[in-house]
């Protein structure tokens, strides 16, 4: 049987999977937009990535060549899949929730890595083919883009995962001028890159990609290290847009389209992401593509002094037996010590006693954009009483109880003081409330390392222990407590 009619056809079969495939990447931003819709985004997505994989690997084999050398590549996708693909699947299975950031953090690294050396090589291809006396600017645009992008990426990353996982400080590098050293750095690399594209030589071409490469890593890593723990949500997010333009530059040097159309998507994304996460932290986003945020905090690591008053969990569950309006505001504690269970059956048995519970979501809480909405949407709590900060904010005021389980930073009034390092931030004004209960294991302050006045508030109660065991706790104590009280889900209770 004669193949060359559809081999002929290969090229337009792969074009076609890689549009379908873009088509599915926007659908799948559109499904992850909304929890409800979220798993078929994500179903989208996983479709649109298995087509695309499937395309290139057949277009590698429709571009032709000897026997051998296909059966060559052949091997060698499947070795590189089977061990990209392995080492995926194992940290998905292993990792905890509250390791994703940093496990989002070192995958875009990866990104970069990849950037950087599609880069090299494409230079390297180019020179073989320049040695011919072809030159292609665009080309060389494209290569020196992708590693300067790619190489920021690669160590950006890698700095923020060393803050996220607590490898490395989380409190800001303040290197003396560092703005003008990051000015320095981007002005150095525009002349080389005017050098490099302009000047078609490999004895001034390879000089000037060693040297974008170093300044770009040490710029990745300067400006990454610059950033103090209160604002790192953002970063993530801003390395996240970073990645997909690195990916794009990849696609763009490979001429792979879907490729660019994934990293343009990504990239574009990523910095929508970043400018909401700005507007919600109060911060400039220039300030944050150019590292660092003003000046560096005058107050905050300072022991506060004053008296505390400790609850026991008989006694929350005496609070909220009688209260009408009942608001818990999660954060990150609620992830350790994966309390969200209890919570969602806190929930359940208050609202059937009668209690109005809401939750108010702030929108880092948590060490990734999302991470209490998906602990909750895991833990089945209608979707209905989530809500954000600015939908909740307003009405504290009129709330009996706020449970403020395993967050601090989110709910801290010192934000209010201009010299933290919080400064600015919005929080939720959970201290308007008449009852705040504060979940936590000690007095040891949040992920930003400021102490929380809100503790030392005459109307806060410190119930200490794992927020797990605490909620599971007051969930013994309830019965009782909402039969002996004589408040609305007592009464309720009783009717
Ligand atoms: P944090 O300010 O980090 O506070 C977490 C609190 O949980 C701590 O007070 C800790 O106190 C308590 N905790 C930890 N384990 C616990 C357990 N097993 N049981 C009970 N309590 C426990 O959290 P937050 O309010 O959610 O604020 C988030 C912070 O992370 C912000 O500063 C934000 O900028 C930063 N951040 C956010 C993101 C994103 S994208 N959301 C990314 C990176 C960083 P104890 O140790 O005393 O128990």
């Amino acid at each position: 049987m004669d193949l060359a009619p559809l081999h002929a056809l290969l090229p337009n079969v792969v074009t076609a999977t890689y549009i379908v495939s873009a088509v599915l990447f926007v659908l799948a931003l559109a499904g992850l937009s909304a929890h409800e819709s979220a798993k078929l985004g994500n179903a989208f997505g996983i479709t649109g990535m298995a087509l695309a994989l499937g395309a290139t690997i057949v277009s590698a084999f429709a571009a032709g060549g000897s026997t051998a050398n296909l059966v060559v590549s052949g091997v060698l996708l499947l070795v590189a899949m089977a061990i990209g693909g392995g080492i995926g699947l194992w940290r998905a299975l292993k990792v905890e929730m509250t390791g994703m950031p940093e496990l989002v953090a070192l995958l875009h690294s990866f990104v970069g890595a990849a950037a950087v050396l599609v880069g090299i090589d494409s230079y390297a291809e180019s020179l073989a083919l320049g040695a011919a006396g072809h030159v292609d600017r665009v080309h060389l645009v494209e290569v020196f883009l992708g590693i300067l992008i790619g190489a920021v990426t690669l160590t950006g990353s890698l700095v923020a995962y060393g803050k996220l996982s607590g490898r490395v400080s989380s409190s800001p590098l303040a290197l003396p001028g560092r703005n003008w050293l990051n000015l320095g750095a981007l002005v150095v690399a525009l002349g080389l890159g005017v050098v490099f594209t302009a000047v078609p030589s490999p004895w001034v071409q390879i000089p000037c990609l060693v040297l974008i490469l170093v300044i770009a890593l040490a710029l990745g890593i300067h400006l990454v290290a610059a950033i103090g723990g209160a604002d790192m949500p953002v970063v993530v997010s801003m390395l996240n847009s970073y990645s997909g333009w690195a990916a794009a530059a990849a696609g763009f040097m490979l001429g792979i389209d879907v490729l660019i159309v994934t990293g343009a998507l990504v990239g574009a994304s990523g910095a929508i992401l970043s400018s909401i996460m700005c507007k919600a932290m109060n911060r400039s986003f220039v300030s944050v593509i150019l590292g660092g945020f003003g000046a560096a905090p005058t107050s905050g690591a300072a022991a506060l002094d004053g008296e505390i008053h400790e609850a026991t969990a008989a006694d929350v569950a005496g609070e909220l037996a009688r209260a009408r309006r009942v608001v818990i505001t999660p954060g990150y504690g609620m992830a350790v010590a994966q309390a969200q269970y209890p919570v969602a059956e806190l929930t359940a048995r208050l609202s059937e006693a009668g209690v109005e519970v809401r939750f108010g979501i702030h929108p880092v809480a948590g060490r990734l954009p999302g991470h209490m909405n998906v602990l909750l949407a895991e833990s089945k709590v209608p979707y209905d009483i989530v809500l954000e900060m600015d939908e909740i904010d307003d009405d504290f005021a009129d709330t009996d109880v706020v449970l403020v389980i395993g967050a601090n930073d989110t709910v801290n009034p010192a934000a209010a003081d201009p010299g933290s390092p919080i400064a600015g931030m919005p929080v939720l004004r959970v201290w308007e409330a008449a009852r705040v209960v504060v979940f936590k294991r000690s007095m040891a302050a949040g992920y930003a390392g400021v102490q929380n006045p809100l503790f030392f508030e005459d109307g806060t109660r410190m119930l200490f222990g794992d927020a797990k065991e605490s909620v599971l706790a007051i969930l013994a104590a309830l019965p009782t407590a909402e039969s002996v009280s004589g408040g609305a889900a007592g009464a309720r209770l009783r009717a």
